[in-house]
């Protein structure tokens, strides 16, 4: 049975959690291949709501083994903190495995994002504060720390205090703040082994034993197309592969057994964070979507940005994904609006790109070339079948996947497992 690759395709918070739910019982691994607690997950199973932001949302299915795989950045405090309040809801938490080549978020990198972020100003990146960057720097830097430095002290003491000797220079002569103390990241760390130490895993043999046992591997993306490093809107990014191609380095199944790409699409547009964003809405329309769509953070709490569908970014990520499949997400929201703007186009500078602009520069001047479609208003919580919905709803839904580069799979119509209308199935 195959590798299924899921990952958002705007800039995050397109509701991935109840795209995987979806797929619950047929999967048998749910793996987390890339970010860490910088993503939020709110997943609705029979009325209670669990908000996640490290553990792959797998854990709620039981049967499915969720897997944090090599590509993830993990704070083993928010880890066992995560772990913790699920046990206490009577989740069984048992079967996580966690890599032991994932990297650690030591406490030194949650307070560099922070301080980094207060002193970059108007110019900041606007992050989640939780180190992720510094820590994937980290990586690239090869100074990191691995879950696996755990269980050799020594080994594990050295690469600290390689790490502080540049690092605690920076925070006290840059920043001004207090130097790290190398005991006191240690002991931390340590204090982890024993939970660490039955659920460690060497991840990528297990998944690819998985595949060749038949089973079926979910391979689930943190943030989106869009947040991505290489194909992002760079800067304005998070500093991990949250596109298809993440999927394999992140957690070392190879390219060629992944079967399908689905996409999680929002029915409109949301953005946490500084960047450009072209049909952004800073009006009364943009905080009705806010308000209707609940569009606050689930790791921050912020207000997310809102705006109307933009094709551009669908068909961009189509092509970078290699998308089989879209599932749209989250139309009940638009229910009540009279007529619908869709961004079909980019116009920048007298120009039309009905592409992604191939910079920044342009990317950031681009205005939206909208075409308008009939809104409804009837309730459309309640339908079961595509034909349920009204004509008008019906004519959106098949007008977006015209213009955004793949077929649909299936429709979000409310936050509950039943209020999804399936319009082809999703699993070969
Ligand atoms: P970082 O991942 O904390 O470094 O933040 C970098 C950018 O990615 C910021 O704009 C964040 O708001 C954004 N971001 C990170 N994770 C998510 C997510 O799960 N959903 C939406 N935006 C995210």
């Amino acid at each position: 049975m195959p590798a299924l690759v899921l990952i958002g395709a705007q800039w995050g918070d397109e509701g991935k959690g109840k795209a995987t739910d979806q797929l619950g019982g047929a999967v048998d691994y749910v793996v987390k291949f890339n970010g860490g607690n910088n993503a939020g997950h709110t997943v609705v199973v029979g009325g209670e709501t669990y908000a996640l932001h490290l553990l792959p949302s797998g854990i709620l299915s039981p049967g499915c083994t969720p897997v944090i795989a090599n590509g993830v950045v993990v704070d083993l405090g928010v880890l066992f903190h995560e772990i913790e309040g699920l046990e206490a809801r009577g989740v069984d938490t048992s079967r996580l495995v966690l890599s032991s080549d994932a990297h650690v978020i030591a406490s030194y990198n949650r307070q560099l994002d922070k301080v980094t972020e207060r002193f970059l100003g108007s110019r900041k990146i606007g992050t989640t504060g939780r180190g992720i960057g510094p820590t994937y720097a980290d990586k690239m830097n090869r100074v990191g720390v691995r879950v696996q430095d755990l269980f050799d002290e020594k080994i594990l003491r050295q690469k600290v205090e390689g790490a502080l000797e540049v690092k605690n220079q920076v925070l006290v002569k840059v920043y001004n703040r207090r130097a790290i103390a190398v005991d006191e990241v240690v002991e931390e760390l340590l204090g982890y082994v024993d939970r660490v130490r039955p659920m460690m895993a060497d991840t990528a043999l297990l998944l690819n034993q998985a595949l060749d046992q038949g089973k079926t591997v979910l391979l689930e993306g943190g943030q989106a197309t869009l947040l991505d490093v290489d194909h992002g809107t760079y800067p304005f990014v998070t500093s991990s592969s949250a596109t298809a191609g993440g999927a394999c380095t992140g957690s070392g199944i190879g390219p060629t057994r992944v079967d399908k790409v689905i996409a999680v699409i929002k029915a409109y547009t949301t953005r946490v964070g500084e960047g450009p964003f072209p049909t952004e809405l800073l009006d009364e329309d943009g905080e009705r979507l806010r308000a209707h769509g609940h569009e606050y953070g689930t790791t921050t709490g912020r207000p997310r940005r809102c705006g109307w569908y933009d094709a551009v970014i669908a068909r961009y990520a189509a092509r970078v994904n290699g998308v089989t499949d879209f599932v749209l997400t989250k139309l009940d929201v638009l229910t009540g609006w009279e007529k619908i703007p869709v961004c079909v186009a980019y116009e920048v500078d007298g120009v039309r790109y009905d592409e992604m602009p191939m910079t920044q520069t342009a990317f950031h001047h681009a205005k939206p070339v909208y075409e308008m479609f009939d809104g409804w208003t009837e309730d459309i919580t309640g339908a079961r079948r595509f034909e349920e919905l009204p004509k008008n709803a019906q004519l959106y839904i098949r007008a977006l996947e015209e213009m955004s580069g793949a077929p649909f799979s299936s429709v979000g119509i409310g936050p509950d497992r039943e209020q999804t209308l399936e319009l082809r199935p999703l699993l070969p």
